[in-house]
């Protein structure tokens, strides 16, 4: 039985999307059978983060309704157990059946590993489905007090619409960030009020891997794609090292 992954945070632009392309490509390289999907309805770009902008690709919406079955998902060029289903472009999160998108992740669940659920920003239809949906939560958010407040109202947010074990990301760390703000990891897991799986450092490699339409690469030993993988080995259940930034 696969594991469903959502990934939330109530602000946009903290991350969601790049982390969850990542991860996913990620769980792939290690074997792993992963569907992915971009609930993020009428602002999908999770195709782009992982590099299948240039693929055909099947709305989710397509699965839900019985069109097509799930095997007609999109396949990643470069990794085969990576399929894709994107988000449809003219609904609404609100006009979308949730009972149907529930039976299409307990299909998925038969079929694959992972199921990560790309959420929209904030708190609502779209990220209660994916809220609804899932096993595991990553609330992905910046580590400057702001971000944080709006980590600690998602995971209010998520404890109200979801069974979800939930974790956050601090994600954009700058080098000394922590240390200049006399702030700690333990800080931002006590704001948030959840246990923490993993920082990501900024690193260009992120936006510039999406802008070539490529999944993202190794770009030194504190890259961000470092920090993914430890994220990855850390949801399959391995222990390691948080990466020291
Ligand atoms: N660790 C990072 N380092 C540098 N840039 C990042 C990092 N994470 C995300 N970004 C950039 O931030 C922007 C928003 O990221 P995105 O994943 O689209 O966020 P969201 O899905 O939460 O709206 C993108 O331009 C992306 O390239
Ligand atoms: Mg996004």
């Amino acid at each position: 039985m696969g594991q469903v992954l959502a990934v939330v945070s109530g602000k946009g632009g903290t991350g969601k999307t790049s982390l969850c392309a990542a991860v996913a490509c990620c769980l792939a390289k290690l074997g792993q059978k992963v569907l992915c999907i971009d609930a993020d309805v009428g602002l999908r770009n999770l195709d782009i983060s992982l590099g299948m902008s240039q693929e055909p690709a099947l709305p989710f919406t397509a699965v839900m309704s019985g069109e097509y079955p799930l095997s007609k998902a999109a396949v990643h060029p470069k990794f085969e157990h990576l399929h894709f289903l994107t988000a449809p472009v003219t609904t609404q999160p609100e006009d979308l059946d949730a009972e149907a998108f529930s039976a299409m992740i307990s299909h998925a669940k038969n079929d694959y590993d992972w199921v990560l659920i790309d959420a929209p920003a904030g708190v609502g239809a779209g990220f209660r489905l994916a809220a609804a949906n899932a096993d595991l939560a990553m609330v992905v958010t910046g580590g400057e007090p702001a971000a944080l407040r709006d980590g600690a109202r998602t995971a209010q947010a998520l404890e109200q619409v979801s069974r979800a074990e939930a974790k956050i990301v601090v994600n954009r760390i700058r080098t000394g960030f922590f240390k200049r703000l006399r702030f700690t990891v333990d800080d931002c897991m006590d704001t948030v009020g959840l246990p923490l799986l993993g920082i990501v450092p900024e690193d260009e490699a992120v936006s510039l891997s999406a802008a070539a339409g490529k999944p993202l690469a190794r770009s030194g030993r504190k890259s961000a794609y470092e920090a993914v993988k430890h994220i990855t080995l850390r949801l399959m259940g391995r222990k390691t090292a948080l990466l020291d930034l």
